[in-house]
């Protein structure tokens, strides 16, 4: 059975008849401080009249931008909401050859708790100053909290539904690193990494957003970063997107 909220994700890619013109800007820069958590080595064979085109600095990553802290804050909070949706016992939706995402759970955020105010404030504190003030005049749909199973979980290639959301895919990883590996939709062998270490925030947005896929290898042998094998261990991402 399909996950109810599997509609914020769509293997199929609508022609966006090219209404947008984005200038080629694929080798503007990546911050300094970034840099070594992106492998961009199959992304320089590319060749120069791919299109859809796009810019490599339409993925932003802030590595440590959660302190231990406040990392540690926000899973124990996202594993109790976990625990009142899904119950006591940790059971992942299995993986199914049409599913996008493997061994995982996952949740959308209305309230954080049983109505404990002291805690939605603090969250809320948080979230407003570490995630929604790097935007103006933004409307946010719901938080998802994406667990994903150890060893077992990933996710395919897919781009997020564009019928649902808008230009700006926002991600916090928790717990452990993972790797995020996103090609180009018209030639896959056009692709990046990028190493997501606990406590980063990502984000996708207009160009990589829509015309690159972004996956979590779901085989272990696959995930690898730099040909470093990064082991695969439970993680939770909280994901914010724009409304459109
Ligand atoms: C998604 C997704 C990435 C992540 O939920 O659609 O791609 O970092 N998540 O968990
Ligand atoms: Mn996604």
């Amino acid at each position: 059975m399909k996950s109810i909220l599997s509609h914020f994700r769509s293997t199929f890619f609508i022609n966006r008849n090219n209404t947008i013109s984005f200038n080629f800007r694929y080798n503007s820069s990546l911050p300094s401080s970034s840099l070594q958590y992106f492998d961009l080595s199959n992304i320089h064979s590319t060749p120069p009249n791919l299109t859809p085109n796009f810019s490599i600095s339409d993925f932003i990553l802030f590595p440590n931008h959660f302190t231990q802290q406040e990392q540690e804050f926000l899973t124990t909070r996202s594993l109790e909401k976990l625990k009142r949706v899904f119950g006591k016992k940790t059971v992942y939706q299995p993986s199914h050859f049409d599913h996008i995402i493997h061994n995982y759970r996952e949740c959308q955020i209305t309230n954080w708790t049983n109505g404990d105010n002291e805690i939605e404030q603090e969250i809320n504190n948080l979230l407003d100053n570490k995630v929604y003030k790097l935007f103006s005049k933004i409307k946010w749909l719901p938080i998802h909290i994406l667990e994903l199973a150890e060893s077992i979980g990933g996710i395919k290639p897919h781009v997020d539904n564009i019928e649902y959301s808008g230009n700006i895919v926002v991600g916090i990883c928790l717990i452990s690193p993972t790797v995020m590996v996103l090609r180009h939709i018209n030639n896959p062998g056009c692709k990046f990494s990028v190493l997501l270490e606990p406590g980063c925030l990502y984000i996708q947005r207009d160009t990589i957003r829509y015309n690159f896929t972004h996956e979590i290898p779901i085989d272990p042998e696959q995930h690898k970063f730099k040909n470093n094998l990064i082991p695969k261990r439970h993680r939770i991402s909280l994901m914010f997107r724009n409304a459109k």
